[in-house]
């Protein structure tokens, strides 16, 4: 006996069941063919597709593979869920909005603001805006071993940063601040690339991101400071 392949029989009645599904919902409702409700119908149609479906034949072998890739599926979505309800693995915004075309305006990321700040209770917060085709500034010196918050913002459309072998890397959706906080554990110079598409200038969007020791940094950070931030 010829087995037809599952792929091949089931794409056929899926194709036949689009045909009857269009066929129904294209009838006027005046026409003689179109006596049965529609609900009753579309619920006829599944019934026996699924008929139809039941009686094909499915080698042992090939169900076990289907088994196993549900179960492959099911324990990834699991981890998703457990990571998201249990570890706090969420994405970075907390859905803070802000205005892209008047960020210059704004108070916290007005010009003289952006770079890395040390606020009042001592954290280091470090503020960046995106725009194509670059990170601004275009330069920053951070301590190592110290949380570092990130706040970043675009001023047009959508880009994404990425430090390569840290953790770091967000999207940074137009009209939102996305946050993150993060510690670089060693000194170094490290790049800062925006990993989304965001237009033909895209793949020389980036910047530069300098991890000092921590003591070398708390002097640096006491001298003269450039601009003091004002509020
Ligand atoms: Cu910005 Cu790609």
């Amino acid at each position: 006996m010829q087995i037809e392949p599952i792929k091949a029989k089931s794409e056929q009645l899926f194709r036949e069941l689009v045909t009857k599904l269009r066929a129904i919902f294209a009838a006027r409702p005046g026409d003689s063919t179109q006596t049965e409700p529609i609900k009753a119908k579309i619920e006829r149609l599944f019934r026996e597709l699924i008929t139809q479906l039941r009686a094909i034949h499915v080698d042992h072998l090939e169900r076990k593979w289907i088994a196993i890739s549900i179960i492959i599926i099911a324990f990834m979505v699991g981890v998703i869920t457990v990571d998201a309800l249990f570890h706090g693995v969420n994405p970075p915004s907390k859905v803070e909005t802000i205005d892209s075309a008047s960020l210059h305006l704004s108070k916290e990321f007005a010009e003289e603001n952006l770079g890395v700040q040390v606020d009042g209770k001592g954290n280091v917060v470090v503020r960046m805006v995106a725009g194509r085709y670059s990170f601004f500034p275009k330069h920053i010196d951070v301590p190592a071993e110290t949380a570092i918050t990130f706040r970043w913002v675009s001023m047009d459309v959508l880009h994404g940063v990425h430090i390569p072998m840290t953790n770091m890397s967000t999207m940074i959706v137009p009209g939102y601040v996305a946050e993150i906080t993060t510690t670089f554990p060693k000194p170094g110079e490290y790049p800062l690339l925006c990993n989304e598409y965001c237009g033909l200038g895209h793949n020389h969007m980036w910047s530069n991101i300098s991890v000092v020791a921590k003591e070398d940094w708390t002097a640096k950070a006491n001298a003269p400071s450039p601009a003091p931030a004002t509020k």
